[in-house]
């Protein structure tokens, strides 16, 4: 008998097919339905030896319920947090993810949202799409010159490395924060000076958030650490959106305590925090820092292997956890 599986997600036709060869597919499209609420995909994953899995939350409670059933989750995507990975590692079961293939398409964003704030495009943009641009364009729109700026980038890992390599192209100088300071040799061939967190709050101009999102870095970015950024600095978050307190960047935007920000994520996602919406130095996107055609075919691929692999008794190509 073929392996169930539940394939919630997206899932192109060739690789669908695939999957149906190999396994019973039970396969929900969340372009169509959207998440489902947790008692329905709970209801489809039940009895499942392995879940695909886009967005959906994964709780501790489903997983402990399929112990000794459920084989892996492959996640189609690099970040977790949806999946309670500590009790799928209780429960013997495999959780996977798709590194390296959003690599480029996160950094391609970090650095467009880099040019976006300095050099105030959203905001032009609106503006222009209003009819108002009429007489000399001299006094418009004044941004902030790129080049010469530091770029601040909290987690230096395959895709802070990525950003910091395009950076040097912008004449960005770098400064970064990791829990780990990477190598000596990666930190000369980017250029990127490793500084303690409030060290580097306090010289960038530019701050990136690409920190995994965990309870050490949960509001990572708060009051305290808002204050001490400078004046005219630009937040940028594409990481997870709890790795900011929402209310108080709303806070410190309004207040002047920064000079702007830039959003893919958001703590309470999909929701936005009121207020954000209204300002004009905040340029917001819908979770879509990995969203180009090439990349989320890849991501999809990749989770498809892992859940073969682990279903045939092969080591997972990307193991999050150790089972
Ligand atoms: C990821 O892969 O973690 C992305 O945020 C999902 O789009």
């Amino acid at each position: 008998m073929k392996p169930a599986v539940f394939v919630h997600s997206w899932v192109p036709e060739p690789i669908l097919a695939d999957l149906e060869r190999r396994f019973e597919v039970d396969h929900v499209d969340v372009f169509k339905t959207g998440v489902l609420p947790p008692d329905e995909f709970a209801r489809h994953a039940k009895g499942k030896q392995g879940l695909m899995v886009l967005t959906a939350p994964v709780p501790g409670e489903l997983l402990k319920a399929s112990a000794g059933t459920l084989k892996v989750v492959a996640a189609v995507a690099v970040g977790v947090d949806n999946i309670d990975v500590a009790a799928a590692t209780a429960a013997g079961i495999q959780v996977t993810n798709t590194p390296g293939v959003l690599t480029d398409a996160v950094a391609d964003m970090s650095i467009a949202m880099v040019l976006a704030l300095g050099r105030r495009l959203v905001e032009a943009d609106r503006y222009t799409r209003a009819g108002k641009f009429g007489g000399s364009s001299f006094p418009l729109f004044w941004g902030a010159t790129v080049v010469g700026e530091t770029l601040g980038i909290i987690g230096m890992g395959r895709i802070g490395q990525a950003v910091a390599r395009r950076a040097r192209g912008f004449g960005l100088k770098l400064v970064y924060h990791n829990r780990n300071r990477v190598d000596q040799a990666i930190e000369a061939e980017l250029g990127a000076t490793w500084l303690p967190l409030e060290g580097l709050l306090a010289a960038a101009r530019y701050v990136l958030l690409l920190t995994p999102l965990s309870d050490q870095t949960r509001h990572l970015i708060n009051a305290q650490r808002l204050k001490a950024m400078r004046k005219d600095a630009f937040l940028i978050n594409v990481s997870r959106g709890p790795v900011v307190h929402e209310a108080a960047l709303l806070d410190a935007l309004k207040r002047g305590v920064i000079a702007g920000a830039a959003l893919d994520v958001y703590e309470f996602e999909p929701d936005i925090t009121p207020g954000l919406v209204e300002l004009d130095n905040v340029v917001l996107t819908p979770h879509i820092a990995s969203g180009t055609v090439e990349t989320r075919h890849a991501m999809v691929r990749v989770a498809a292997e892992n859940l073969i692999a682990c279903l045939s008794g092969a080591p997972a190509p990307n193991p999050v956890n150790r089972v």
